[in-house]
């Protein structure tokens, strides 16, 4: 009765105020756009698109809610002389609620369609109406696809990268959609939206730093989680483990790793004051594995002793890249990483079924930056490269692309004065993309200004990891949290965040905001209450 009594006032105030509950114009011929520098459009598309689901079948069952109504709005464009295409998509929704919002990437994905379908991010977006926009970049891009391996964007000659190409995918594409996306709703709409905002993760990440370091006036509000900046430099750190292990030529057994893991998590679990199978305080942990070699363990109940290559593997992971005089390159992985779960960890291992020695799989992205950007040699074979080859593509790397990709850059001024706000949390179990590198960033921004948490926070999340395990933050906390920072100046201290601790228990936190860390104070240890950020 209460809910049909809405809809009926929904109805009325839609009749009376038109603008209160705006429906986009989907004819093309209001979707013209005046001439935007730099930017030739080849072809707009416009659809109304009526009850459409997102909602992967296989995964999940859609309700009646699942099912929007929007006017799907596609434009091919290209910059002149760079000889590029690139796909913009922005769906504008009936009902809208008057801000536009930029999803970003995974992957090599820039972002696109195909990604939509397959990250479970789009679906509360248009339950709660924005204006959404994502762009593909100007490459063809499908995570689960070969594309992402081999792409065939990459190299125009042998030896020669598409620069266009990757500056459109590091930060121009970026720009545009900004740029384009929030004049289709205005056209559509007949009025600019109040607020922008942009979303995403990872490779999502690094856009939203991005675009807060370059193009500081496209948007109010980012959300930038768990990003990809210092992209550089850190796919060296995803195989570093791997080149350690290649280059003696041995392979430790999975069960040896997971031994190592869990002797590495017993000694420092409880640094925080509680026993939850999670390393809040990394600064405290002191654990060396390469102290265990020769000590016996135990691998599905038989006895064994670690060997000095698992040692070693375990000590690379947690130490990064290191060049030849023992020099820093960059930082490896928290101590509570899974050396190597689901084969994407930072000491994968793939092992015959048969039985018979493992080998080291190279993790997708690294394998693939490191034979098409650094060497430029697609047929480049990382298992028989030397720590001086390697060593030479961190060079090469940081010369070459750490302007153009790296997202480091830690002057924020400009985003400041524009007004903008930038939300940032990362896991601390990231087994992709190693959580120092976002402190080692945020370090340098304070450095820079004392006071950049008045716009730009990082929350670190203990024991979360790169694919949501763990206790971890939502979208939609993230969401309200930015929007509640941008249009009424409220941000809280911590940053809820949910799941499972390292033992499997559920429990709910509020994560600290850096370079505070979290701490247990007593109390029922599935509480946030019981933590304090110290
Ligand atoms: C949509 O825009 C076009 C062109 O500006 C206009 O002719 C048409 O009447 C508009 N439609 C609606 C429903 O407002
Ligand atoms: C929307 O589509 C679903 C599934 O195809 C269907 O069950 C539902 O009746 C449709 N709703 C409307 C309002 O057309
Ligand atoms: C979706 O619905 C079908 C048919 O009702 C059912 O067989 C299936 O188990 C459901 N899938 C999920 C993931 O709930
Ligand atoms: C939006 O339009 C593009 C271009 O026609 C099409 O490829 C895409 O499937 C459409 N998306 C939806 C959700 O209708
Ligand atoms: C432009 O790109 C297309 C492929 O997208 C290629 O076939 C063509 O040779 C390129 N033109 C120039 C001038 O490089
Ligand atoms: C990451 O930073 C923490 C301090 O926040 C430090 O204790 C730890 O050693 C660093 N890890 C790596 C791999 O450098
Ligand atoms: C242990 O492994 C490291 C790295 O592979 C090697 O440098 C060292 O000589 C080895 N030590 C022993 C005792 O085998
Ligand atoms: C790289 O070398 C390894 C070991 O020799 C081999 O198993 C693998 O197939 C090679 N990879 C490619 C892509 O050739
Ligand atoms: C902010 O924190 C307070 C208490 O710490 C909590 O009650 C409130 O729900 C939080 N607000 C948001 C938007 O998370």
């Amino acid at each position: 009765m209460a809910a049909k009594l809405l809809v009926l006032a929904a109805v009325g105030v839609a009749h009376c105020y038109a603008a209160s509950l705006p429906s986009p114009n989907c004819s093309l011929s209001s979707l013209t756009l005046p001439a935007v520098p730099g930017i030739k459009i080849l072809s707009t598309e416009a659809n109304s698109v009526r009850n459409y689901t997102f909602v992967n079948r296989e995964v999940a069952n859609a309700t009646a809610a699942d099912f929007f109504d929007f006017c799907n709005v596609t434009v091919v464009y290209t910059h002149p002389g760079w000889n590029d295409t690139v796909n913009l998509i922005t769906y504008l929704p009936d009902g809208w609620n008057g801000r536009f919002l930029a999803v970003g990437g995974g992957g090599m994905a820039a972002g696109g369609e195909a990604l939509l379908h397959l990250l479970p991010t789009i679906t509360p977006l248009l339950k709660r109406k924005f204006a959404i926009s994502t762009t593909d970049g100007g490459h063809p891009s499908d995570l689960a696809a070969a594309v992402d391996v081999d792409p065939p964007w990459v190299l125009t000659s042998p030896g020669n990268v598409d620069l266009p190409m990757l500056v459109n995918f590091a930060s121009r594409s970026l720009h545009d959609m900004a740029v384009l996306g929030k004049a289709f709703v205005g056209a559509a709409y007949g009025t600019a939206p109040k607020y922008s905002y942009f979303f995403g993760g990872s490779t999502g990440g690094q856009q939203g730093h991005m675009l807060a370091q370059r193009y500081p006036d496209d948007f109010d509000g980012i959300v930038a989680y768990k990003p990809a900046i210092n992209w550089a430099k850190f796919f060296f750190s995803n195989v570093y483990a791997k080149l350690t292990m290649d280059v003696a030529r041995e392979y430790p057994s999975p069960c040896e790793l997971d031994a190592l893991s869990a002797a590495a998590v017993e000694a420092c679990d409880e640094l925080d004051g509680v026993k939850d199978g999670i390393i809040s305080r990394p600064a405290l942990c002191l654990f060396d594995p390469r102290t265990l070699a020769g000590t016996a363990f135990d691998c599905d109940g038989a006895s064994s002793t670690f060997s000095n290559i698992s040692t070693q593997v375990a000590h690379a992971t947690y130490t990064g890249p290191r060049g030849p005089n023992g020099e820093f390159r960059w930082y490896g992985f928290s101590k509570d990483v899974s050396l190597h779960a689901k084969g994407t960890g930072p000491a994968a291992l793939a092992c015959p079924e048969t039985g018979g020695d493992c080998s080291a799989p190279a993790f997708h992205m690294s394998d693939l930056w490191l034979r098409y950007f650094y060497a430029k040699d697609p047929s480049l074979n990382l298992t028989h490269i030397t720590r001086e080859r390697f060593d030479d593509l961190f060079l090469v790397a940081v010369d070459e692309y750490e302007s153009v990709i790296g997202t480091a850059n830690p002057e924020l001024s400009r985003f400041r004065r524009a007004g903008g706000k930038m939300l940032s949390w990362h896991g601390m179990a990231d087994q992709l993309v190693p959580v120092n590198g976002s402190t080692d960033y945020y370090d340098q921004v304070l450095a820079k200004d004392a006071k950049a948490q008045d716009f730009y926070r990082l929350f670190l999340a203990p024991g979360a990891d790169h694919d949501g395990a763990g206790i971890t933050v939502s979208d939609e906390d993230s969401l309200d949290y930015i929007i509640n920072w941008v249009e009424h100046g409220k941000a809280n201290e911590t940053l809820r965040a949910a799941g499972t601790t390292g033992l499997g228990v559920p429990a709910q936190r509020d994560i600290c905001m850096y370079p505070r860390v979290q701490h247990y104070k007593g109390g029922d240890p599935t509480l946030p209450s019981s933590f304090t950020c110290t």
